[in-house]
């Protein structure tokens, strides 16, 4: 046996006791007369003694254990004098009466500390090392706590987990496929599934009602911080299911969760149309921990000789609270903030309210008191807040005013990590239209079923329709999005056409799916939850990759592997692929 006990879990009751611990050495200290070594594993770390008076030898081997050597210890274990309340094994210490290093260790090249040495790139590089330090460690613990329970919950509603394949035929979610090349079908390839979507819907067709699967999807699209090229996804389809049944599910599946891993019991969820979320919020994602809804001001503050508010086709504007003592430099600083190329917005319009009930703005030229002062009512502003507006075409503006919007709520403390808000965003359009190719796509996918009282726009105002679609946001972040999905061929059919697929490419496509609705679709529905976000979002952390244990960097490379990379001359001629 290579251990009795592990190093996290020795306490005051075991004194006394003779016990064998193995672990990584986290660090020693050699006090002349005592050595000290702190033992890690997974569980925590144990305090090892040893004394020079007592065993002269085993005291110089444990001085030679460098860290990261792999010891196995083996003692009794004693009260400490002097204890550390900061550590849950501080009340005790092992004093050593045998050691053997079970494996040597070079010195690691970044310290395994909390607060490392290492940059990104060399502990990704190092990523076995990496994942000793104990706030990755509990970022991959929470992340195996958070996938138990969804099981859990979702075993208890009667869903099956049905494992789906990974070496499919393209399906269409908006993003690139990564391909594989067949050895045994020359000059074909294999697309990596960027979700399951198709096949849990052949699973209802199946009749297995209830399919859930924790499952890895692939996506070749541009990197961010909530976004990798292989992540994972909680996915799940229901059948014979209206979106309510779904919705009431699925937000039970995410109270467990918070039950579960934060012992908080959420209230019932927020809904908001998408369409007031992108007049109210200029996102599709909102995060409702704060308020600040935007006022337009279009009507009002056209026609003054302003020729910047006269020419463009939007004026919107939010209310900063308490923000009227901002000085010029925070003021210029927030306009440079609107004007870098990710905002991209030519300026920054302000109105002070003042302690007084006057009003100083930066367009004092073109507006009265008074006309400032139908501007702050409209905003329902009181002495004391600022007034932010920006100006130009509708969607760009929404967009630039929500990134200010989060920027100001960032600032003024209103995005507490510890809050959480969910809301379920709903009622999406249908289609999107897109400028590029002049076509409209799916805004979620080709498989959403549009709102049965808007059927009858399809022919004439496909852009209107809206989709019986929905996401959950928790806090800004979309953490799942779904649909209840089309189980007629007519209307699949129909659909491609919209999407500007002709029949014989959404035959050659999609022909399997639009068969198996022929033979007795049941209506259904369902809803994919992003896994890594969800686990970032318990954790605190903006970024996905610290819950992922082996994850690409932004350039989609593992580091570690140095992946991807060239293939063997042999390997391509077998797959019959030439390079460029
Ligand atoms: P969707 O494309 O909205 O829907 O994806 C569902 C959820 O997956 C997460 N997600 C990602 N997480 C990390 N990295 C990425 N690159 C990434 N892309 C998406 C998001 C998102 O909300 N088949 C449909 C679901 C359905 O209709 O049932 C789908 O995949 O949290």
């Amino acid at each position: 046996m290579y251990r009795t006990h592990t190093c996290g879990e020795l306490r005051s009751e075991h004194i006394g006791q003779a016990i064998t611990l193995a672990g990584w050495v986290q660090k020693t200290r050699d006090l002349g007369g005592m050595t000290f070594v702190d033992l890690r594993d997974r569980y925590g770390i144990t305090q090892v003694v040893f004394n020079m008076d007592e065993d002269s030898a085993l005291c110089e081997q444990a001085r030679k254990a460098g860290r990261e050597f792999v010891l196995q210890v083996t003692g009794e274990v004693i009260e400490r004098s002097s204890k550390n309340p900061n550590m849950p094994t501080g009340d005790i210490e092992i004093k050593a009466t045998d050691l053997v290093v079970l494996n040597a260790s070079k010195t690691p090249p970044f310290t395994i500390e909390n607060d490392t040495d290492g940059g990104e790139d060399l502990r990704m590089t190092y990523r076995y090392l990496d994942l000793r330090r104990q706030e990755v460690r509990d970022n991959i613990m929470l992340r195996h706590r958070v996938g138990a329970a969804t099981r859990t919950y979702l075993n208890s509603q009667g869903f099956l987990d049905i494992e789906t394949p990974f070496l499919i035929k393209s399906t269409p979610e908006g993003a690139r496929d990564f391909v594989v090349p067949s050895r045994m079908n020359e000059g074909q390839f294999y697309a990596l599934p960027q979700s399951p979507q198709t096949f849990k819907q052949l699973l209802m067709v199946s009749g297995f009602d209830k399919y859930y699967q924790i499952t890895r999807c692939f996506r070749d699209e541009d990197l961010r911080a909530d976004r990798q090229p292989e992540f994972t996804q909680i996915d799940c389809e229901m059948a014979f299911v209206e979106q309510e049944d779904i919705l009431n599910t699925f937000e039970g599946l995410i109270r467990h969760l918070f039950q579960v891993e934060k012992g908080i019991d959420l209230p019932k969820f927020e809904r908001m149309q998408f369409d007031d979320a992108m007049r109210l919020y200029g996102s599709d994602k909102p995060d409702i921990r704060f308020g600040m809804p935007f006022s337009e001001l279009t009507d009002l503050v056209q026609g003054k000789g302003f020729v910047v508010f006269d020419s463009v086709e939007a004026i919107i504007g939010i209310n900063a609270k308490g923000c009227a003592d901002y000085t010029r430099k925070q003021l210029d600083g927030l306009t440079d903030w609107v004007k870098r190329p990710q905002i991209g917005m030519k300026g920054l319009v302000y109105v002070k309210c003042n302690a007084d009930g006057s009003f100083k703005s930066s367009v004092d030229k073109f507006y009265s008191q008074d006309d400032l002062k139908a501007w702050a009512e409209r905003f329902g502003a009181q002495p004391g807040d600022l007034i932010l507006v920006l100006a130009g075409d509708l969607h760009k503006t929404r967009k630039a005013l929500g990134e200010l919007r989060l920027e100001m709520g960032e600032r003024l403390g209103l995005r507490d990590k510890g809050t959480y808000k969910c809301l379920w965003v709903m009622d999406f359009p249908l289609l999107e239209w897109d400028e590029d190719t002049e076509r409209y796509h799916a805004m979620h996918h080709p498989f959403t079923s549009p709102k049965p009282e808007d059927l009858d726009k399809i022919d004439t105002a496909p852009g209107e329709v809206k989709a019986n679609a929905y996401d959950m946001v928790i806090n800004g972040v979309e953490v799942g999005g779904g649909s209840i999905r089309i189980h007629d061929r007519g209307l699949q059919s129909r659909m491609f056409d919209l999407l500007g697929f002709s029949k014989e490419e959404a035959q050659a496509q999609f022909g399997f799916l639009m068969g198996a609705f022929e033979y007795g679709a049941p209506p259904h529905g369902g809803i994919a939850f992003g896994f890594d976000r969800l686990c970032s979002l318990f954790g605190g952390a903006d970024s996905i990759r610290d819950f992922i244990a082996f994850p690409k960097n932004n350039s989609g490379r593992d580091v570690m592997l140095d992946a991807p990379a060239p293939v063997d001359e042999a390997q391509l001629k077998e797959l019959a692929i030439q390079l460029r």
